[in-house]
């Protein structure tokens, strides 16, 4: 029997394609990518399609409500139950505030209650190390991470009851298009290397892991630290 399917929402992400491909596992399998129409997402859909897997596409917006995400997912498990899902939503450069903790909170909340009433195997939250250390620089971005992030830690509590296991990643500094202009700092890693991690901490049955590890750490001690001594773009 093969597995069931396996859904990434923001398939044009490069984070959540690098740990769907690591997740995905031997062919054949069905897989959708779910975001707005682009060049990304389709060249991420060929790119799986020319490996062997089943891949489809369909739209899905930060600003949908309950209603909407729910039609969504129906539309998307109506042929096989739902085994992975990833979420990889999020946005640096929303126009306003209110956008912004739309993209990375509100919609994202919904969406994970939404995902987890179709009961996958496993679902994976591409978080951030904002959600635990907002940033005033970031804040909109940061707020929404820490809404999500903190829907996906509670979600991750109810596993005994909905029978589904919940991975909060919170990477720091991942050098992608979404942070292509900004300058690189410390601790800064890969796509490729946030996968991995993914993958070792399922294999352990984490429910929060940090990219890289030692991020986590960072995190707290940045925490601790008088703001003013910190550059600014680290306040
Ligand atoms: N890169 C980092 O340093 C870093 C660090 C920590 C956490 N993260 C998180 O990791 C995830 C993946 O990021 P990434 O680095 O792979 O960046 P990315 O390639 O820009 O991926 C972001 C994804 O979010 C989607 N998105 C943004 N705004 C949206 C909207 N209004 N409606 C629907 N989809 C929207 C994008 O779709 P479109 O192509 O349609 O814009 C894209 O699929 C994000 O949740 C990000 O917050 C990234």
């Amino acid at each position: 029997m093969s597995p069931g399917t396996a859904l990434l929402v923001g398939g044009s992400s490069e984070i959540g394609f690098a740990v769907l491909l690591q997740l995905l596992g031997a062919t054949p399998r069905r897989v959708i990518l779910a975001g707005r129409p682009s060049g990304e997402l389709w060249w991420n859909a060929d790119k799986l399609r020319d490996a062997g897997y089943d891949v489809s596409t369909t739209q899905y917006d930060g600003g949908l409500g309950v209603e909407e995400i729910e039609g969504m997912l129906d539309r998307a498990c109506a042929d096989a139950p739902l085994e992975l899902a990833i979420v990889a939503v999020g946005s640096l450069s929303s126009e306003t505030f209110a956008e912004g903790l739309a993209v990375n909170g509100v919609g994202v909340s919904l969406l994970l209650r939404a995902l987890v009433q179709r009961t996958p195997a496993q679902l994976v939250l591409l978080s951030s190390a904002a959600a635990v250390r907002p940033r005033l620089s970031i804040a909109a971005y940061s707020l929404g991470k820490q809404l999500a992030d903190s829907t996906a830690v509670l979600l991750a509590r109810q596993a005994a009851e909905t029978g589904v296991r919940v991975l909060v990643v919170r990477p720091g500094f991942v050098a992608t298009r979404m942070t292509a202009d900004l300058p690189v700092p410390p601790l800064a890693t890969s796509a490729e290397r946030v996968a991995r991690r993914v993958a070792a901490a399922l294999e352990r049955d984490q429910t929060v892991v940090w990219v890289p590890r030692r991020m986590g750490l960072a995190v707290r001690v940045l925490s601790v630290m008088p703001r003013r001594l910190l550059p600014a773009a680290w306040r």
